[in-house]
Parts: structure tokens; sequence; C-alpha cells
């Protein structure tokens, strides 16, 4: 399985980066606002940084619009994956920019039919929301492996980027329902790799190796 970083911080992708973990990174308009950087300079920024994908969104919403900022994002570096939403207008853009080679990842994706429609029409990666179909009570993961099993019936070489990834749980769970990539916050890797009992385990074999040199004086 690839993790990708759900982030524009360039430090959280320099941190997790040093552990071989990052595979690719994904942006959107949000995650971008909230570094308060030029767009195009922070996108070239993180391709430079990372040996993976690097998702930026086009921005507009006519297929017209979306292509002419996709073929200009795309030359903004060699590992670049247009984001398109999950729109009729988006499926135009992506089946006339695939035909192009320009790598495309349909975001905003929340039913195996619109996964479906996205593979279908060229799109390199989907990405399903699992979170956001959690605060509604609809199952995301659920969406994860319908899609996979989808894929996998039909030869579809789309790969299915499980997003909106909120908790420890939802890497886990997409990870055993086989999307191919979870795109995790930065903030929420550390918790991956850490457990109460490990940090415990460690304090305790401190203290005890502590005690042990003190009574071998
Ligand atoms: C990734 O491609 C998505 O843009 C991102 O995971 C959305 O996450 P959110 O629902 O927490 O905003």
């Amino acid at each position: 399985m690839k993790f990708f970083l759900d982030t524009a911080n360039i430090e959280e992708i320099k941190r997790i980066n040093q552990l071989g973990l990052v595979d690719g990174v994904t942006t959107n308009p949000t995650i971008i606002a909230k570094e308060g950087k030029d767009f195009e300079t922070v996108i070239k920024e993180i391709c430079e940084l990372v040996n993976g994908p690097v998702s930026a969104e086009v921005t507009s919403l006519a297929s017209e619009e979306m292509i002419r900022e996709a073929r200009q994002i795309n030359q903004w570096a060699d590992n670049i994956v247009v984001k398109i939403p999950m729109t009729e207008e988006g499926l135009r853009a992506v089946h006339t920019i695939s035909k192009e080679g320009i790598k495309t990842n349909v975001t905003l994706i929340f039913s195996a039919a619109q996964g479906l429609m996205a593979a279908k029409a060229g799109a390199t990666y989907v990405s399903p929301f699992l979170g956001r179909l959690d605060d509604i009570a609809s199952d995301g993961i659920q969406l994860v492996s319908d899609l996979r099993e989808i894929f996998d019936i039909y030869g579809f070489e789309t790969e299915i980027i499980a997003a909106s990834v909120r908790h420890l749980g939802h890497v886990e769970a997409s990870a055993l329902a086989g999307s191919d990539i979870a795109t995790i916050p930065g903030n929420l890797f550390p918790k991956l790799w850490s457990h109460p009992l490990t940090t415990n385990g460690i304090q305790q074999f401190e203290t005890d190796w502590q005690t042990y040199q003190e009574k071998q004086k």
C-alpha cells in the first residue's frame, strides 16, 4: 500500500519524508489556502521534495477552463497529477487531458457509480472521501471496498486513494479494503506509528535498566 501526505506544509512533508513513508502528496484549494503561499511556488517546492505524484487541483468549474488550467499545472513538474472535481464538466476535462498523457485525480467521490464514471473517463486516480461520508452517517470504507471490487472485475487500472482520512481506523480499514493508497494529513501520521503500550514499554525498560545498573555498582 502507498501513503500520500495530504498537506502542503513543507515542514510536515520533510519530516515524514525522512522516514521513507511518503509515496506522494495530495493538496486541494483548502490545504493550499492554509499555507498562505503562492500556489505554483508551493506545488513546485513539494514536487522537488517528493519522489512521487503530487496532486494539484484546478479551481475552474467549466471543462474548457479546467483543461486550460490542467495543461498549465501539468508543466510545473514531471510528477504533477491534476486534481479534477467529480462533475460532468470534470469528466469531460478528464477524458480530454488523459488522452494527452496528463495524469488525473478525480476528487470528491462519494459513490461507486461516480468512481466508475471517473475510471471509465480515463482517471489515473479516484479519491473517495471517507471522513465526509462518515459525517453523513454513510460508510466510506464500504465505498472503497466496492470500488476495489468493480475495478478488479473490469480491469480498470485507475488507483484508489482513500481520502478525507480522519483517524487510524480509516487507514487500517482502507488497507484491508484494498485501497491502493491512503492520503493522510500530516498531524495524523505520527499516530500511525505510536501506541501507548509502546511508550509505556520503553519507559519500563529504561527504569529497569537504570535500577539494574545501580545494582551493578
Ligand atoms: C484529498 O485529496 C482530499 O482533498 C482531502 O483528503 C479532504 O479531506 P477533508 O475531508 O478532511 O477536508
